[in-house]
């Protein structure tokens, strides 16, 4: 012993074993104590290692635990036929370790947040769930048992995008229905087609979207990426809040994007401008649409959130990624031709549709929203997105679109 003590090693190899005095003892329920008889003092920590732990699971076959006169715990070895009031349980303790909310990033992937979760009573709605992130988002939620209800514009695609993750999985509860963001009524039949199913709705992500496209008019006389993007989701979104409501706690996840910085949407008064929403061809640039549609999202999440939360619906928006090789870029050549460049350095799909799925299921993010996602973190967007005036200002020309196109007032 004198040799290892100048060796410094006197101490025992175990960082549990207790200082002279202390003893250690456990409570009723299996937590563990450290009693210090010369100062006459108990404590939860480990007197070296400062960690708390408690008993795992059952007493040995046999044994079994009682209270003496005195009213102090006892282990009884019914066996060997002893008693003794060491717990024979702290033999085999574990550390009393806080689980923190799990820290995901830009490397994540969807199905790693979903890893363990079992999601065969929620019912999820993606638009634009047949291609790119909206494909991956439907799939991961899919391959966790979900109920995905893809809401396409194009039933043949939509039920291709079916057939491959039933192919994957061929228990998966997966659907399409038909829905054109671009058309008000189109929007409503979906909604009616929904709720003649019956279902709750627990997640619904907004995720459809297209991007730089030539200027074109929908059949409601709005600029078209401004309709699908934004003024479809909108409408989706008033058109299920019930069902939403009802089956509470529910989510929102708005797909945006981090272009909604390049842009404003108010006029020289400070109004939410239509005008610059949906502007005639003279003055329409394509990528601006986008972006400011992107802007729109952001908005509109926030106010949903605003207005929903109260009753149990929460939304968050989200960044994907940037310049992911899905089928985003497909209206431009020039869009084309950047997106192959970067596409060696960016996120996979996978890893596109983990934000999305994140704020759609963290546990951490229940009763949370109003908020921008970025790589499954929480960041701020730009001072217009954080705009409270701008928001509301969006949602009532919103209301008031909806209303006077759906009515069969077209002009612009
Ligand atoms: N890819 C990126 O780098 C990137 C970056 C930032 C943000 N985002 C956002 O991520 C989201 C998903 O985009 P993605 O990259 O996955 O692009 P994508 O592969 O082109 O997916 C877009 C989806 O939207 C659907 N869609 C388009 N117009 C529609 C309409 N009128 N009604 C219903 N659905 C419609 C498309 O359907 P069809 O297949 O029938 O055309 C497609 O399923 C978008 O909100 C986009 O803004 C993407």
């Amino acid at each position: 012993m004198a040799a290892l003590k100048f060796a410094g090693m006197d101490d025992t190899d175990s960082e549990d074993e207790l200082p002279p005095g202390w003893e250690e003892r456990s409570t009723k329920d299996g937590w563990v104590y450290y009693a210090n008889h010369d100062e006459m003092k108990t404590q939860w920590e480990h007197p070296k290692t400062g960690k708390k732990k408690r008993c795992a699971g059952d007493l040995p076959y046999g044994w079994e635990q009682e209270t003496d006169e005195k009213g102090q715990i006892v282990y009884v070895d019914h066996i060997n036929k002893r008693t003794t009031y060491f717990d024979p349980r702290q033999a085999f303790t574990v550390e009393d370790v806080v689980l923190k909310p799990k820290r995901y990033d830009g490397n994540t992937a969807a199905l790693e947040i979903l890893q363990g979760r079992d999601l065969s009573d929620r019912v999820v709605v993606i638009t634009g769930g047949n291609s790119g992130i909206g494909f991956e988002t439907a799939r991961s939620f899919a391959l966790h048992g979900a109920h995905v209800i893809l809401a396409c514009r194009n039933l043949t695609r939509a039920n291709k995008a079916v057939t491959l993750i039933q192919q994957e999985w061929h228990k998966a509860k997966v659907e399409a229905i038909m829905c054109d963001l671009a058309s008000l009524q189109s929007v409503r039949e979906f909604a009616d087609a929904f709720k003649a199913k019956k279902l709750p709705l627990h997640i619904l992500v907004c995720n459809a979207a297209v991007c730089t496209q030539p200027w074109s008019l929908t059949a409601d006389g709005l600029e078209s990426t401004f309709q699908t993007c934004h003024l479809g989701h909108f409408l989706l979104v008033r058109c299920l809040q019930d069902v939403l409501r009802r089956s509470a706690p529910a989510r929102v996840v708005v797909v945006s994007s981090e272009s909604h910085r390049f842009t404003d949407l108010l006029d020289s008064s400070g109004k939410v401008d239509l005008a610059l929403l949906s502007p005639p061809k003279s003055e329409y640039w394509s990528m601006v649409a986008y972006n400011r549609a992107k802007l729109c999202n952001i908005l509109f999440s926030s106010e949903l959130h605003r207005r929903l939360s109260p009753h149990g619906v929460t939304c968050n928006a989200v960044h994907p990624g940037n310049m992911m090789y899905t089928s985003i870029h497909r209206s431009w050549w020039l869009m084309t031709l950047l997106f192959t460049l970067a596409r060696p350095f960016t996120k996979s799909m996978q890893q596109g549709a983990a934000t999305a799925v994140y704020c759609a299921v963290a546990p951490e993010l229940e009763g949370a929203g109003g908020m921008y996602f970025n790589n499954c973190f929480r960041c701020l967007p730009s001072a217009q997105a954080q705009d409270q005036g701008s928001a509301a200002g969006l949602w009532e020309l919103s209301e008031r679109l909806v209303e006077e196109r759906s009515a069969g007032v077209q002009a612009l």
